[in-house]
């Protein structure tokens, strides 16, 4: 049989190979964003979804992998199984499927990149005849198990969250939506959608969330590579998560405020602040890798002007203030990001509990710094892309004992994820006074 050609002319069995890599990479503590990155264009979009695809499934798949495999294979075979055994139990809402023998005669010939003496095809050809034969659809439910996630996560989430910790997870376990944020300086959303129809893309305006509006927010049901929105690289529009988009409505920017995006990169929601308005932005950022892709999105949002300014720094010190207080600060603080494991399933298996308790403490030291930084009536939004109170509600409440100045003013505090949101968490303070 020949190799199955993927959508973008990369030999599916390549494929399997490089996110076998890659979940091994995950499995050694890498990010894979990081390995995604480095991966060459024409790879990356089926690499990315057959790696998600692995990490979504990896329940059920060691689950299969351990009933017909007596002793664990090498690491190698066994991430391979991993990208292999998921594409059987993929459902109609994971996108492409492969037919059983495709998937098998493209696992096995996966094999020959790494082996010499036949034993990994061997097995991985037998396992998954069986896995086929295992995992057709009248013999087993689709993805009855939400994903992986670590004990103390789980028990995190079944203390706080009783009633809906497991539909938080099987959540998390299907593919994300595609949501749009239409860029308000170029187009309406009402615009942006003839455009859409005209290029024969579906799409539903999604207005508000938790009670807060979403005035951009559009929902494209069938996904579609970015290349393929109207007007993407001229700055019309961008992918963000609804969750996401609240932050800048909420901080409800003008021209004559000076803002401060605390943690910034990659700067999605300092753009979405700056097409709300012409303010004076200040974009901080402690990554310098991560600088470049805030300037990114600015320069195709066409978002530049002598007015905004992106800088690296520490947002829990002050060396690099030059002292001018702040009418608005944007406090989007780094966090186990526990809410947006339907974009990232990686992060279950790199987070340690040991980070959540790090990352609170980072999270109180950046926002007693930033208080100090914010005028006398002006206002202070904390974001957490968590669903762990720790890093929500605890954080937002030690802080308001901490400071008898803060306000506490609506916002929509813990949301969980849903089919069109990830999980975030907002609170948003006034500084009372002096
Ligand atoms: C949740 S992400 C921000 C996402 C961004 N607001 C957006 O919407 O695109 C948090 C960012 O904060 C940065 N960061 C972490 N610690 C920081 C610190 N002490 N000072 C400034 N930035 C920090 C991280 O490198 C990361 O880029």
């Amino acid at each position: 049989m020949e190799d199955q050609k993927t959508a973008l002319n990369l030999p599916l069995s390549e494929a399997i190979t490089i996110s076998a890599q890659a979940i091994g990479e995950v499995m050694s503590g890498r990010s894979l964003t990081e390995v995604l990155d480095q991966l060459d264009a024409h790879e990356r979009p089926i690499v990315q979804s057959l790696s998600f695809n692995a990490l979504r499934k990896w329940v059920r798949s060691q689950e299969l992998m351990r009933q017909f495999i007596p002793k664990a294979p090498p690491p190698e075979v066994a991430h391979l199984l991993s990208v292999a055994i998921a594409l059987f139990l993929q459902d109609s809402t994971d996108g492409k499927g492969y037919a059983s023998h495709t998937i098998v005669d493209q696992s096995v010939r996966a094999c020959g990149k790494y082996d010499k003496t036949m034993y990994a095809k061997g097995l991985v050809n037998a396992v998954l005849r069986k896995v086929s034969l295992a995992t057709q659809p009248s013999e087993y439910p689709p993805d009855p198990i939400p994903m992986f996630v670590p004990p103390w996560w789980r028990a995190n989430l079944k203390n706080n969250y009783s009633k809906q910790w497991q539909s938080i997870l099987f959540t998390q376990a299907r593919r994300a939506p595609l949501i749009l944020r239409v860029n308000q300086k170029q187009y309406s959303r009402e615009q942006y959608q003839s455009l859409l129809d005209e290029a024969g893309i579906a799409s539903s305006a999604i207005e508000s969330l938790a009670g807060f509006a979403l005035p951009d927010a559009l929902l494209i049901p069938n996904p579609v590579p970015v290349s393929d929105l109207p007007g993407f690289y001229g700055g019309a529009v961008s992918v963000q998560d609804s969750g996401a988009q609240l932050a800048a409505s909420l901080l409800t920017p003008n021209s004559s405020d000076l803002i401060l995006d605390a943690c910034s990169a990659p700067g999605g929601k300092t753009a979405h602040l700056l097409e709300l308005a012409d303010c004076q932005m200040l974009a901080l950022e402690i990554d310098e890798e991560r600088i470049g892709k805030i300037n990114g999105n600015l320069d195709r949002l066409r978002l530049r002007s002598e007015k905004v300014k992106v800088l690296h720094g520490d947002a829990s010190k002050s060396s690099w203030w030059d002292g001018a207080l702040f009418d608005k600060i944007l406090l989007d603080a780094p966090c186990s990001a526990s809410g947006i494991v339907a974009r990232h399933p990686d992060i279950p298996f790199l987070r340690r509990q040991s980070d959540v308790v790090a990352l609170q403490k980072k999270q109180r030291e950046i926002l007693t710094q930033a208080w100090q930084m914010l005028k006398p009536e002006g206002l202070l939004l904390y974001v957490t892309c968590s669903v762990f109170p720790e890093e929500g509600e605890n954080q937002a409440v030690w802080f308001a004992q901490q400071h008898t100045n803060a306000l506490r003013l609506d916002a929509p505090g813990q949301l969980l994820p849903t089919e069109v949101n990830d999980g975030f968490y907002y609170a948003l303070f006034k500084k009372n006074g002096r």
